[in-house]
């Protein structure tokens, strides 16, 4: 098959939703009809429960879980779709901004009874700032919730997207009755329980007396809730969807598999192909004969003996092959891959080559870092992952100072993988971890004991932001760095960040210094 058709018939894309929406059994229903898995509940949810805080084997349980689930690839009418899965925790929310550099488009579940959740919120304005394709499907209508109106007018106001129907719900609840299906002009009934999809009952004109006889005083609701759609939505484009100007909604109820099969079809049709990317020289198609791709997520293993690593590396252009040559930007070094692997009906297997869309893992020995970029000898960096400024910070001491040099190398790798981030300060030398959630913390202190015979403790310290800092103008910089240099420190790369310990401390630095700029996340060139 041509490198064109390959890249043609190739969707990756990951499933976004506030914990419990749905995320999970979408995901496994789609699996099913990839064929990728056989039966109901064989894909294990990627989340973290809430009362798992403190309950570290339940945290490598579901460190396991994510390996195998972090890319489940199937083929599905000659798609071959790719879907990136994404911790639902949102203590883990930085590795799902990361995942979407990695996807082409996204799918938002939204719960029919609590509509848009804070954990949706958040990520659709990251899908927002980088302009992804969003379609969103209305999940659980076999229960009670918000009317449909009322929810398409909260997408709108708290995603900021702007919406158009292609489904719509023929009741909720106990009064569920099915879906009409507003591109191909079906209405789908729902029988709870029986799993299977029925073909539509083709209804071109909803004026037809027919619709009663299979929705009874329901038909005249329908007629007039369509009016008003036409007249409130505007037409789908494909095209608006594709820029990422509209997303089309769809409803359903994944534990029926009800409306799923319609999403899919949909979404094979209109879902992007893989999509180039912008690198600091300039922007990269998929088309391109040279193999580039970008590290994204990074996996330690799970067996302490085997301190060795998986690195997911998204192909961009060209494509990936076995035992070749690649240059590791970073490191200006070339390295070559034996074992690359695949992620095909949730099986791990090696493969020979791989094409832009697609995720290959690399066995990594703490060669690679997030954000790192393979290429075929030209020298370009992928930009887009950045480090955003972490929430919680605290001071990381050496427990154990027989121990000082695992204690730096655990550091290092973990940081590496993008678990937290870490600040030396320039003068102190203290060393500060800054994460998005609480639980980070936690998990670094136990990894570093188990993975490196490492005992760290921490020591609070008072601290709103960290942000990194740049200017043309020396005098500026060279007075804000002589004042403050008790609360400057550098982060991993050698950059210098302002540890802003209030908000009014990190104002009075912005209003005082004017030519100074801060910024709050690593790319600021971007
Ligand atoms: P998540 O990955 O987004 O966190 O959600 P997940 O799929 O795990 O679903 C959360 C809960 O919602 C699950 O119930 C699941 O069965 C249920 N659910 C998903 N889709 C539907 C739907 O269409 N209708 C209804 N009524 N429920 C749905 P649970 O009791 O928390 O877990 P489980 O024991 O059933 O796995």
């Amino acid at each position: 098959m041509s490198h064109t058709k390959e890249i043609n018939r190739r969707r990756t894309f990951a499933i976004i939703s506030h914990p419990d929406a749905g995320k999970t059994t979408l995901t496994e229903k789609l699996l099913l009809y990839g064929g990728a898995i056989q039966v109901a509940g064989a894909v294990k949810s990627n989340k973290i429960k809430k009362t798992a805080t403190s309950d570290w084997m339940e945290i490598e349980r579901q460190r396991g879980i994510s390996v195998a689930t972090s890319v489940m690839g199937f083929e599905y009418q000659d798609t071959m779709i790719n879907i990136l899965d994404t911790p639902g925790h949102q203590d883990f929310a930085e590795d799902t901004f990361r995942t979407l550099t990695a996807v082409d488009s996204v799918v938002v579940v939204i719960d029919v009874a609590k509509g848009v959740e804070p954990q949706t919120e958040k990520l659709v304005k990251v899908c927002r700032m980088r302009k992804t394709p969003v379609i969103v499907f209305i999940n659980k209508l076999d229960r009670p919730g918000k009317d449909a109106f009322e929810l398409m007018d909260e997408i709108e106001q708290k995603l900021g997207l702007k919406v158009t129907p292609l489904s719509w719900p023929v009741g909720m609840g106990g009064d569920f009755r099915g879906v009409y299906d507003m591109i191909r002009k079906n209405l789908n009934l729902f029988d709870p329980g029986s799993q299977i999809v029925e073909k539509g009952i083709s209804f071109d004109d909803l004026s037809d007396p027919e619709l009663e006889n299979y929705i009874g005083s329901q038909a005249e609701l329908l007629r007039e809730e369509q009016e008003l759609v036409d007249a409130v939505y505007p037409d789908f484009e494909v095209d608006d969807y594709l820029k990422a100007e509209i997303s089309p909604v769809f409803f359903g109820s994944a534990l029926n598999n009800f409306g799923v099969k319609e999403l899919l079809d949909n979404f094979i049709n209109i879902a992007p192909i893989p999509q180039g990317r912008e690198s600091d020289i300039r922007f990269i198609e998929p088309t391109e004969d040279q193999f580039t791709g970008f590290v994204f997520k990074i996996h330690a293993n799970m067996d302490p003996n085997h301190r060795d690593r998986i690195a997911f590396v998204r192909v961009v252009s060209g494509s990936f092959k076995r035992n070749t040559n690649y240059l590791h930007i970073r490191h200006n070094r070339k390295l070559k891959f034996s074992s690359p692997t695949a992620f095909m009906a949730q099986k791990k297997s090696i493969v020979e080559e791989v094409f832009p869309g697609d995720i290959v893992g690399l066995h990594d020995t703490g060669n690679f870092k997030i954000g790192d970029t393979l290429t075929e000898g030209e020298i370009l960096n992928y930009k887009g992952i950045p480090s955003f400024s972490p929430e919680l910070f605290r001071y990381v001491e050496n427990a154990d100072p027989m121990r000082s040099k695992q204690l730096s190398k655990g550091i290092d790798q973990l940081m590496d993988e993008g678990v937290a981030q870490l600040f030396t300060g320039k003068h102190t030398g203290r060393k500060i971890i800054g994460t998005v959630g609480a639980l980070q913390f936690e998990v670094i202190q136990y990894r570093l004991e188990h993975e490196y015979g490492a005992k760290c403790r921490y020591q609070p310290i008072t601290l709103y932001k960290t942000a990194w800092f740049v200017s043309d103008n020396d005098t500026q910089l060279n007075d804000f760095r002589a004042r403050k240099s008790n609360q400057i420190a550098l982060d991993k790369e050698g950059r210098e960040v302002f540890l802003a310990d209030t908000p009014f401390a990190l104002q009075m630095a912005q209003e005082k210094y004017s030519d100074i700029k801060f910024y709050f996340t690593s790319e600021f060139d971007s």
